[in-house]
């Protein structure tokens, strides 16, 4: 008698227990427009599954997930796993043009990677214009069967999933800011796992109840997936004890206020030790200079089981818009476990010392509403997208597609911080990349300028891990800066804000050979360019390639 395929695994894991640990699992998005009610109007919106926010993929360390994605709705789409290493799996990345061409309606395409050397909350999210306004979703990478948390197992886990909600329809609302050259609208209202609770415009808008049991540990998986608001999140009357970002470990630190860019994940413990009552949860945006934002403040509340229905709620005091010493002290206390079992590696050497301007600026526009166009640039290269995918152009040596002569240093070195601005401020176009050998090292220093006004940007690269090295205020200086660099115990995460009018020192290792993107996780200025690609090339060695595309890959 002959066994069957699922019988002799079976078997096999009987033998070897150890063996079968990690799992297949499998999922399936369908993309497909639901109407839905929000501040007080129905619009229909690009969802999956029907679900706002989107279905949780939950998986344990080194398990294989799946994830068949089939389009029933007008517009292309694409799916990112926001912060998901990839490693050598970088056609399944997701950004649209970068690493594959969009699926087009009626079309499927089946994603499939490995979670490697990563747990805790991630994000998925569409990567094409703005549909990831309404499509995306939490992960959430368990530790592997029988690992501990490296904190005290929390009695119960919730996702909180933070969120920004435009009465008009988002892709029409990018579509004229891109005809006007002007900003596109802010958004109507942020939301706590899709609902914004009251607010003036519709006083009867619903809002998220965390609810909680006297005496418990709650482990909260916070998600940035807004759009272009950096935002505080703090829950009246209870601190929370961080203990990841970006699905890795930190040192466990308490505070009263979490601060997360979009694409951000902040994991934290919150004991319930209140007894009774209902407290607020509120999100508000951070913004600290002259750009225009949504200023509403998103309210939830965490409620205490059998409370009285009609008991006010405990309120707590909303940081100002402006708060930026709320936002270094949080970065601040950020820091790698560097433990036995969980080391930071950071580059010690550095095969490549980069320094990225970024901002935002303004070219002429003889179509545009003013005569001129908001760009956004690094080292005023403002990218370009492509027609066809760049990842496939490198594969398959296609020409014409991408150049690989992205600047590593300004062209022209100038007061990035300065109030005086710069005379040339045009910016070049091209759909450049930087390449990079497999297994250097990078040092990245993003610096922000001031051409059109300072700004906050956290920045994301897809593919890597990276450590945060330094910070500071001001224009970066090699000299003194890199003394202070910290090589011991960085925080370790996939996307980071840039102070603004101040820089952050990055470092990581291209051990991933692909294309990778890496961009301001501001949608609106990814949408203006301030966007570019690392191309890493294969190693010599076994399991140092890329594997050839799926079959299934979409074309354009
Ligand atoms: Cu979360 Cu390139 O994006």
């Amino acid at each position: 008698m002959f066994m069957s395929w699922v019988q002799m695994l079976l078997f096999v894991s009987l033998l070897f227990p150890a063996w079968v640990e990690s799992e297949i699992r499998h999922y399936n998005f369908t993309v497909v427009l639901k109407n839905t009610t929000r501040l007080c109007s129905t619009k229909p919106i690009v969802t999956v599954n029907g679900k706002f926010p989107g279905p949780t993929l939950y998986a344990r360390e080194d398990d294989n997930v799946l994830v068949n994605v089939v389009n029933h709705v007008k517009h292309n789409v694409t799916i990112h796993w926001h912060g998901v290493r990839q490693l050598r799996t970088g056609w399944y990345d997701g950004p649209a043009y970068i690493t594959q061409c969009p699926i087009q309606p009626g079309q499927n395409y089946l994603y499939n990677f490995t979670f490697t050397g990563q747990r805790g909350t991630l994000l998925w999210h569409a990567h094409i214009s703005w549909l990831r306004s309404t499509m995306h979703g939490a992960i959430v990478i368990l530790p592997k069967k029988g690992v501990p948390y490296p904190f005290p197992k929390p009695d119960k886990q919730k996702i909180i999933i933070l969120g920004e909600w435009w009465k008009a329809d988002t892709e029409a609302v990018v579509n004229e800011a891109i005809q006007t050259g002007l900003a596109p609208n802010v958004s109507d209202a942020h939301t706590i796992n899709g609902y914004s609770g009251p607010v003036s415009i519709c006083s009867s808008e619903g809002a998220y109840t965390l609810h909680v049991e006297n005496s418990k540990t709650y482990l909260l998986r916070v998600i940035n997936a807004a759009l272009n608001d950096e935002l505080f999140f703090k829950i009246a009357g209870h601190d929370l004890t961080v203990v990841e970002v970006d699905a890795a470990y930190v040192r466990p630190f308490k505070t009263d206020t979490l601060f997360l860019g979009p694409g951000q994940t902040t994991t934290a413990l919150l004991t319930s030790d209140r007894g009774i009552g209902k407290y607020l949860i509120a999100i508000s945006p951070f913004m600290d200079t002259v750009v225009a934002v949504d200023t509403l403040t998103g309210m939830g509340y965490l409620r205490y089981n059998n409370t009285h229905p009609l008991i006010p709620t405990t309120m707590t005091n909303i940081p100002p818009v402006n708060a930026t010493s709320l936002t270094s002290v949080f970065y601040e206390s950020l820091r790698s476990l560097n433990s036995k079992e969980y080391p930071a590696k950071v580059p010690l050497t550095v095969d490549h010392s980069l320094l990225f301007t970024i901002g935002v600026g303004i070219n002429p526009c003889a179509t545009c509403l003013n005569g001129s166009r908001a760009v956004a640039a690094i080292n005023n290269v403002t990218f370009d997208m492509p027609t066809t995918a760049i990842l496939e152009a490198h594969y398959y040596g296609i020409n014409g597609v991408f150049t690989d002569d992205f600047p590593g240093k300004p062209l022209i070195p100038f007061d990035y911080t300065g109030t005086t601005t710069p005379l040339n401020l045009q910016t070049m176009n091209g759909s450049r990349v930087y390449r990079l050998a497999y297994n250097s090292t990078v040092e990245l220093v993003i610096q922000g300028n001031s051409i059109l006004a300072p700004e906050s940007h956290p920045t994301h690269l897809h593919g890597f891990n990276f450590f945060a090295v330094g910070r500071g205020l001001g224009n970066y200086n090699p000299e003194k800066d890199r003394k202070k660099f910290n090589l011991v115990d960085p925080v370790e995460r996939n996307t980071i804000s840039v102070p603004t009018a101040g820089w952050t020192a990055i470092r990581f290792k291209a051990d991933n050979p692909g294309v990778w993107f890496f961009h301001c996780h501001l949608e609106v200025h990814t949408t203006w360019g301030l966007k570019m690609a690392f191309l890493v090339e294969n190693g010599e060695g076994p399991n140092e390639s890329l594997p050839p595309p799926p079959s299934d890959l979409p074309q354009c």
